[in-house]
């Protein structure tokens, strides 16, 4: 790994960390300790479980040294205790968590300098280490996830985000044919993201922006929830059990609380915090459906000026703040139109940032694809049961989204920062080819 690499290594463990702290110190410890809700760890848990998963990759794997706490690892393995059961562990309190994530980063950042990295796949391009920083970045946003669930008074500050900026709306075409899918260069890709492959995906349509608040609005009000025809049976099955009558945080009185904040509802942001069943139910109202994944990846990646796929939607540079709402620089999606800057070559906006996009694909591995560096990564995970989102929230750090990055979750899930965007087949003379 070369200089530059390992600068960049530690430069992002430390701007992760700052963030991981910033949505732990922002709370009490009681707070801290505490269930905010069935489906989440107690915040103190996710803190811990950075730093465990840290120590068991780098200072123990990559960097061969001695355990700093073996003792714990059981208590912070996800698949040992589903979330429901964490807040009866006998989990280490705020301030020893603090203190052992200290000592672990201290660890890893000495070990950075001098670790031999060459000859294994897990270190190449410091693999290693951009897992770990992803690890992070991905429970920092669960944890934000967690304090929207929390009640109580606001603890949370950002900037609002951008205004609109340019009138967005109504579908772009894509043309049918192959493009590369997936990635086989990017040094810091998880394995669901490999290998790169052609797919051959036929004409399609999709939305410009995410349906909005406004659009979404439109369905409730016309019934959409009293109505099975735009469900499918599990979908209906579930929306009678839990309930449902408008995406989360929504009160009925054009209000939602968004991290102990309750404000008017705004029109032209995305719609955040609904799950498949709700977005698909949407879709089949409007006449649409849900893109597929290869869809999606298709709208955001493929160039027809070169028949290349791009790393993101405007090019292969990283995402900066004229690009996407990413990273929680704001605590909200932003409206449509805010990042013109960010567009696909077809002129899709928005596909980067803002909320996660259901697909109706299920998450499944690519041709080729090998588990690594564990199966408990991606694979135990493939199958009918989970849906695939793409794209990135407000709360995911470009360190974790890419073109090719994958999400998934059940299709009841809603406490993630979800929403979705609408696609449909061409009607006879809309699309040649
Ligand atoms: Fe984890």
């Amino acid at each position: 790994m070369s200089t530059g690499l390992r600068e960049r290594a530690a430069a992002e463990l430390t701007r992760t960390r700052q963030r991981s702290v910033g949505l732990t110190d922002a709370v009490d410890d009681d707070d801290l300790v505490r269930q905010h809700s069935r489906l989440m760890s107690p915040l103190v848990w996710d803190l811990a479980h950075i730093g465990n998963q840290e120590e068991l990759w780098l200072v123990r794997d990559v960097g061969g040294r001695e355990p700093v706490r073996a003792d714990i690892d059981q208590l912070y393995d996800a698949f040992k205790h589903p979330r429901g059961e964490r807040p009866q562990l006998p989990l280490l309190g705020p301030a020893e968590a603090r203190a052992y994530v200290r000592t672990v980063r201290e660890k890893v950042l000495d070990l950075l300098d001098s670790v031999e990295l060459a000859g294994r796949p897990l270190v190449e391009q410091g693999f290693a280490f951009g897992m770990i920083i992803q690890h992070e970045q991905q429970h920092d946003e669960t944890m934000l996830a967690t304090h929207q669930l929390r009640t109580g008074d606001p603890v949370l500050v950002a900037v609002p985000p951008p205004r609109s900026r340019a009138i967005v709306a109504g579908e772009a075409l894509i043309p049918g044919g192959p493009f590369e899918m997936g990635t086989s260069l990017e040094p810091w890709a998880l394995d669901n993201e490999r290998p790169a492959h052609q797919v051959h995906v036929p004409p399609f349509l999709i939305d410009r922006a995410p349906v909005t608040n406004a659009q979404y609005q439109a369905f409730v009000d016309a019934g959409g929830y009293d109505d099975p025809r735009w469900w499918t049976g599990r979908g209906w099955a579930h929306r009678q059990e839990a309930g449902l009558t408008g995406p989360a945080h929504w009160h009925g009185d054009g209000t939602y609380t968004r991290f102990g904040r309750r404000e008017p509802i705004v029109g032209d942001e995305p719609v955040v915090h609904v799950n498949w069943y709700e977005a698909s139910a949407y879709a089949a109202w409007a006449g649409r459906r849900l893109p597929t994944e290869a869809e999606w990846e298709k709208a955001a990646r493929f160039d027809p000026a070169t028949g290349r796929s791009r790393r993101f939607p405007w090019g292969d540079e990283d995402p900066t703040p004229e690009h996407a709402n990413l990273g929680q620089r704001h605590l909200s999606p932003a409206p449509v139109g805010a990042y013109p800057a960010g567009a696909s070559p077809a002129g899709v906006h928005q596909l980067i940032g803002d909320v996660w996009e259901w697909t109706g694909s299920p998450f499944g591995g690519y041709p080729g694809f090998r588990a690594f560096p564990y199966r408990e990564y991606s694979e135990v995970f493939f199958g009918d049961d989970h849906r695939v989102l793409r794209g990135g929230s407000f709360g995911t750090d470009a360190a974790a989204c890419r073109g090719t990055f994958r999400n998934w979750d059940y299709p009841i899930r809603r406490q993630i920062f979800s929403g979705f965007r609408c696609a449909r087949d061409p009607r006879p003379g809309e699309a040649a080819g």
